[in-house]
This record gives C-alpha cells, sequence and structure tokens, in this order.
C-alpha cells in the first residue's frame, strides 16, 4: 500500500467570511497523478493555498506530509513547505540570477551549509528537467518551456513527498505543454504525489490520472470531463 500524503475531511474553504469550497473530502497517496478541474473561480487555487499553508484551516481536518494543517502558523509553515514542491503558472525565478544561483538561493534558504554538496543537488536536479547544460544562463535567455523546467527543478531541490502545480502549462504551447507533463509523470512515477489544477482537458486525455472536480462550493472525483 501507498503513503497517504494528502487527506482531508469535511474541510471548509473561506476567503474572509466567504465560503469557496464545503466538506472537501479528499485522500492522496504518494506516486499518484492527480488533476484538480473546474471553472474559473470554482476554488482550485483556494484549494492548493490551503494545502501549502497560504489559507488557513478553519473548519474540518487536513493532513498535508504527516503535518496537521490546523496546527500550521507563519512561524512553522516552513516546516510545511520542505515536504512540498510548488509550482505556478508564471514562472517566478529570480530575473537577476542565473538558473544556479536561483537553485542555490533555496537551498541556501533550507538549511543546505555545504558548498559543494548544493553544487551537486543543483547538477542533479538540472539533471532531472533535461537542462544540465543551461545551469549559466540568466532565466530571461531561457524559452518559457526551459523557464517552467528550472522552476519543477528548483521545487525538486529537497526532493518532496507532494508537487502541488497550480496551472503549471498555463503560459506554454501543447507541444511545450506536453513535455512538461511527461516530466511532471516521470516525477510521479519516482513516487512523489503530483497534485495539479488545470483548465486543459487535451493534457488530461493525453496523461492518465485520477480527476477531481470542482463546482458549486463542492469536490468530488470523477471520470468524466463533461458537464
Ligand atoms: N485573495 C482572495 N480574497 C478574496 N477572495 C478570493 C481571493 N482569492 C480568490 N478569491 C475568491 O475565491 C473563489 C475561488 O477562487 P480561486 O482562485 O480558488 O479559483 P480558481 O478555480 O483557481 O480559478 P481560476 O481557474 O481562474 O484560477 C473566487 O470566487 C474568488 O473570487
Ligand atoms: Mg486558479
Amino acid at each position: 500500500m501507498s503513503k497517504e500524503v494528502i487527506s482531508l475531511s469535511d474541510v471548509n474553504i473561506y476567503h474572509g467570511s466567504n465560503m469557496v469550497l464545503n466538506q472537501v473530502n479528499l485522500k492522496i497517496h504518494s506516486g499518484e497523478f492527480v488533476y484538480l478541474i473546474g471553472k474559473t473561480g470554482s476554488g482550485k487555487s483556494s484549494l492548493l493555498k490551503t494545502l501549502y499553508g497560504e489559507l488557513p484551516l478553519r473548519e474540518g481536518e487536513g493532513k498535508v506530509a504527516e503535518m496537521d494543517l490546523k496546527k500550521i502558523r507563519p512561524s512553522n509553515v516552513h516546516l510545511l513547505r520542505r515536504h512540498l514542491g510548488i509550482v505556478f503558472q508564471d514562472f517566478q525565478l529570480l530575473t537577476d540570477r542565473t538558473v544556479f544561483h536561483n537553485l542555490d538561493f533555496v537551498l541556501q534558504a533550507t538549511g543546505w551549509k555545504e558548498s559543494g554538496k548544493r553544487k551537486a543537488r543543483i547538477a542533479e536536479v538540472l539533471n532531472m528537467v533535461g537542462l544540465a547544460t543551461k545551469d549559466f544562463k540568466m532565466p530571461f535567455e531561457l524559452s518559457g518551456g526551459e523557464q517552467q523546467r528550472v522552476v519543477i527543478a528548483r521545487a525538486l531541490l529537497n526532493d518532496p513527498e507532494i508537487l502541488l502545480a497550480d496551472e503549471p502549462t498555463g503560459n506554454l504551447d501543447p507541444e511545450v505543454s506536453d513535455d512538461i507533463m511527461k516530466l511532471l509523470k516521470e516525477i510521479s512515477n519516482k513516487g512523489t504525489a503530483v497534485f495539479m489544477a488545470t483548465h486543459d482537458y487535451r493534457l488530461i486525455n493525453k496523461f492518465f490520472g485520477k480527476i477531481y472536480r470542482c463546482e458549486s462550493g463542492m469536490i468530488n472525483e470523477t471520470s468524466s470531463l463533461n458537464g
């Protein structure tokens, strides 16, 4: 049996006093590939934000990588994030430094003290995303797809149990999106759970995964993309 890495029971998600999702029940296991679909404004990003501790869990029970979401505070959210890789639509690399220094910045911020080990880890993750020779490039010297690969490499640095991706292919053309999907699939095949919000049904039809749909304030597992 694979391990449960995300579990939500009867969770209600709010922005201020406005309830966005109610009675969310969801379980994700290590190595699973799971899509989150739903119309714009249906609550996909809000659900992901709850999982990475950006939105506090007020009602219901939630566990992510064995941490209780109700106990997450600004002062300990870094302990949760250590188990997570997070990837967004817009690439969010630091524009003033090279690929290597973007990655090194994260390793230093997460306690990697020895520069030799940092160097080796950076080489490893760049290799995983197929950018082994691009470490000296500035972000603006890379294509959109390459930048998104660097973002994924950055998310993998601390060997996360879970990768949360919010529209990771939203700014990419179909061919490049497919390459990113292949990479995300490889990552889940190695045991990391991948939970990905997307509007792109073409990808869902092409790359198998479990599907949850946000609709009318609820989340349900579905096997159909219609409706
Ligand atoms: N920071 C915020 N403050 C208040 N309300 C918010 C905030 N962010 C989102 N909302 C509201 O919460 C609801 C869900 O938004 P959310 O961003 O989770 O949707 P989404 O499914 O990710 O949409 P999209 O497909 O457009 O990214 C919307 O009604 C939105 O207006
Ligand atoms: Mg969103």
